[in-house]
């Protein structure tokens, strides 16, 4: 699978470099749609959905993989193509497009009870609002894939992900359980 991604990342960056000037916003979303999905439904539950996500949020992401502020054997690569007009445009490219329903299963009332009380104890929704939606640079989380999101908090935790230090305090705070149960349920709102 590495070995896939490696290979494909490859001809991403070779395709971005050859022919940045020359490409539409289209035509550079469309590399995009390899993994992110031609309809918005990503093609692995370990990459996360992007369209209709906000427009601050996505820029800012993909400014701290170009950055290395945030790390990611994929991604990295993908952002190190990009200008910061480039990053502009895709942001606010997919944040227009309508959010994709992955139609995953609402947790069991344990899961939902455990994560509800981490959740306010924590302040989730004060900062992702009401309903998990998100905001300009905080990112919606409502009906995000539940593997992407497990694996994210878990790298918050672990300090893989750092770009944000208000997370990774947060989410070390809590155990494994807790933050399974907040992926669980989050990504079945
Ligand atoms: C080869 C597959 C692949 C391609 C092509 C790809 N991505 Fe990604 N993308 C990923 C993966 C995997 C992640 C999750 C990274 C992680 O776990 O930290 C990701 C994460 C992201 C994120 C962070 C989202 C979040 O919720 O934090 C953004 C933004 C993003 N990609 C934008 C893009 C854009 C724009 C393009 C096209 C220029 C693109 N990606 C092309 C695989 C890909
Ligand atoms: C003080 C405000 C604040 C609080 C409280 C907060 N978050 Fe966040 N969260 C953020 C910000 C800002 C980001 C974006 C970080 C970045 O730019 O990389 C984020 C990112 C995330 C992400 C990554 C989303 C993605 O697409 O990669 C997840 C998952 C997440 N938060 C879950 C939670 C959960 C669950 C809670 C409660 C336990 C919580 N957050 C509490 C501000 C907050």
């Amino acid at each position: 699978m590495r070995v896939f991604w490696a290979a494909f990342v490859a001809l991403v960056v070779i395709s971005f470099s050859h022919l940045a000037v020359a490409q539409s916003i289209e035509e550079k979303a469309a590399v995009c749609a390899g993994c992110h999905g031609e309809n918005g439904k990503p093609v692995s539950p370990e990459i996360p959905v992007i369209w209709g996500q906000k427009e601050g949020y996505l820029y800012l992401q993909l400014r701290d993989l170009k950055r290395g502020d945030r790390k990611n054997e994929i991604m990295s690569g993908i952002a190190a193509g990009l200008e910061k007009e480039d990053m502009q445009a895709l942001a606010k490219y997919f944040s227009e497009k309508p959010w994709t329903n992955l139609q995953q299963k609402s947790a069991d009332s344990a899961t939902a009870g455990q994560a509800q009380k981490v959740a306010s104890s924590a302040q989730c929704e004060g900062c992702h609002l009401s309903g998990y939606l998100g905001d300009s640079t905080i990112p919606r989380l409502a009906g995000q894939s539940e593997a992407y999101m497990l694996k994210t908090m878990t790298e918050f935790r672990s300090g893989e992900r750092t770009n944000n230090a208000w997370m990774v305090t947060l989410l070390k705070s809590y155990t494994e359980s807790d933050v399974a149960a907040l992926a669980k349920y989050i990504a079945g709102l």
